[in-house]
């Protein structure tokens, strides 16, 4: 497992510390969405300007050729309104397969970015290229030079799809939370450098004890910090409540967790439990998603830090502007060649 003089540095970032401690840590049931979902009806949620605005996005989407995929997190108006909704695995492998020539992607930078890698003959849209997810910039590439130095070809670096294109260029592989312990069980190397994600990195550890994986010091501020604290006094103001959690979340927050999940994992595993109510460990944009799948008498609860304010930026407006003004076109990253390898190994080795 991690061993503290092992550690990476990440670059200007609060770090939280996980506990060392027990693995019980259950998966999300398979099947489910296969990690996204087709959106449609939603003039019926349509205020007045909302209205509007749909409208032209349904027409502007006509004329430009182009499909909206969103992620879990964003705000429940852009999430109605996109073509599709889903979690990082699934949008980035959906992105692959739809037939329209404009992708437009309502999430933060390095989806987008990940979207024009995976297809470079397509035009890719950000519509607000600001929203940028902190832990994507959290390694240092001095980390990855020593674990090399000292690893050689027994060691695979493995990097969460939360990271730039350059720090996918220095890695062998590209993993997501819905398919980390997959891949990395399936290496050929004993050693794993796990990048940027040092919660992921040390579930994916606990789940798969025969390699090495040694862990860097990066993390999502906002999963990082969700504490226990909170979790347990959730669970005793609604014992019943099953705590599905995010491996984003600290280990003594997931060591309280029923289900251990990607945002796609959590709404699944909600979607086919009898419960009524839940106790939600991630952030607040899949309760959109839980309240539709589940009915609207399930109660979901969540704990105090719970929205991603860089998700967050993408609205309505935003979405209508990129398309009608032709901004935010995201360009072919520098490392384009290496970041792309690293990406389709995920898309090949996950479909093993
Ligand atoms: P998922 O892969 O679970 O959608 O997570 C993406 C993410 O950014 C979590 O913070
Ligand atoms: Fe990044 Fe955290 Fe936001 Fe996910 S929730 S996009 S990891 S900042």
């Amino acid at each position: 497992m991690d061993r503290p003089e092992e550690r990476g540095g990440a670059q200007g970032h609060p770090s939280q510390r996980g506990s060392a401690a027990s693995p019980m840590i259950d998966s999300a049931p398979a099947g489910g969405t296969q990690g996204f979902t087709p959106k449609g009806g939603l003039q019926a949620f349509a205020t007045r300007g909302t209205s509007e605005l749909l409208r032209e996005l349904d027409e502007l989407k006509r004329q430009h050729d182009a499909v909206v995929l969103a992620h879990y997190y964003v705000g429940a108006e852009v999430q109605r309104a996109a073509d599709f909704v889903g979690d990082s695995f699934a949008l980035a492998r959906l992105a692959t397969t739809v037939p329209q020539r404009t992708l437009v992607i309502a999430g933060v930078s390095f989806m987008a970015e990940s979207m024009k890698l995976l297809n470079p003959d397509k035009r890719v849209l950000a519509p607000d290229l600001s929203a940028d997810c902190p832990m994507a910039h959290m390694v240092n590439p001095e980390t990855v030079r020593r674990a090399r130095e000292r690893y050689g070809d027994d060691l695979a670096v493995v990097c969460y799809v939360n990271s730039t294109a350059e720090i996918k260029s220095w890695s062998d592989v590209c993993v997501t939370s819905s398919n980390a312990v997959k891949i990395v069980r399936n290496l050929s190397q004993h050693h794993v450098l796990f990048i940027p994600d040092e919660h992921l990195g040390r579930y994916v550890a606990r789940q798969v004890p025969e390699k090495h994986v040694i862990l860097n010091d990066g993390c999502c501020p906002f999963h990082a910090q969700i504490t226990a604290q909170e979790v347990r006094a959730l669970k005793q103001a609604h014992p019943d409540a099953p705590v599905l959690a995010h491996p984003e979340c600290a280990s003594e927050v997931l060591e309280l967790a029923d289900i251990v999940g990607s945002t796609a994992e959590i709404i699944d595993a909600a979607a086919a439990s009898d419960a009524q109510e839940f106790i939600v460990v991630t952030m607040a944009g899949v309760q959109a998603e839980l309240e539709r799948r589940c009915g609207a008498d399930r109660r979901f609860y969540f704990t105090g830090t719970s929205r991603c304010p860089e998700m967050d930026k993408l609205t309505l407006e935003k979405l209508v502007a990129c398309l009608r003004d032709g901004t935010g076109e995201v360009p072919m990253p520098a490392c384009a060649g290496q970041a792309a390898a690293t990406l389709d190994r995920m898309l090949a080795y996950a479909a093993r």
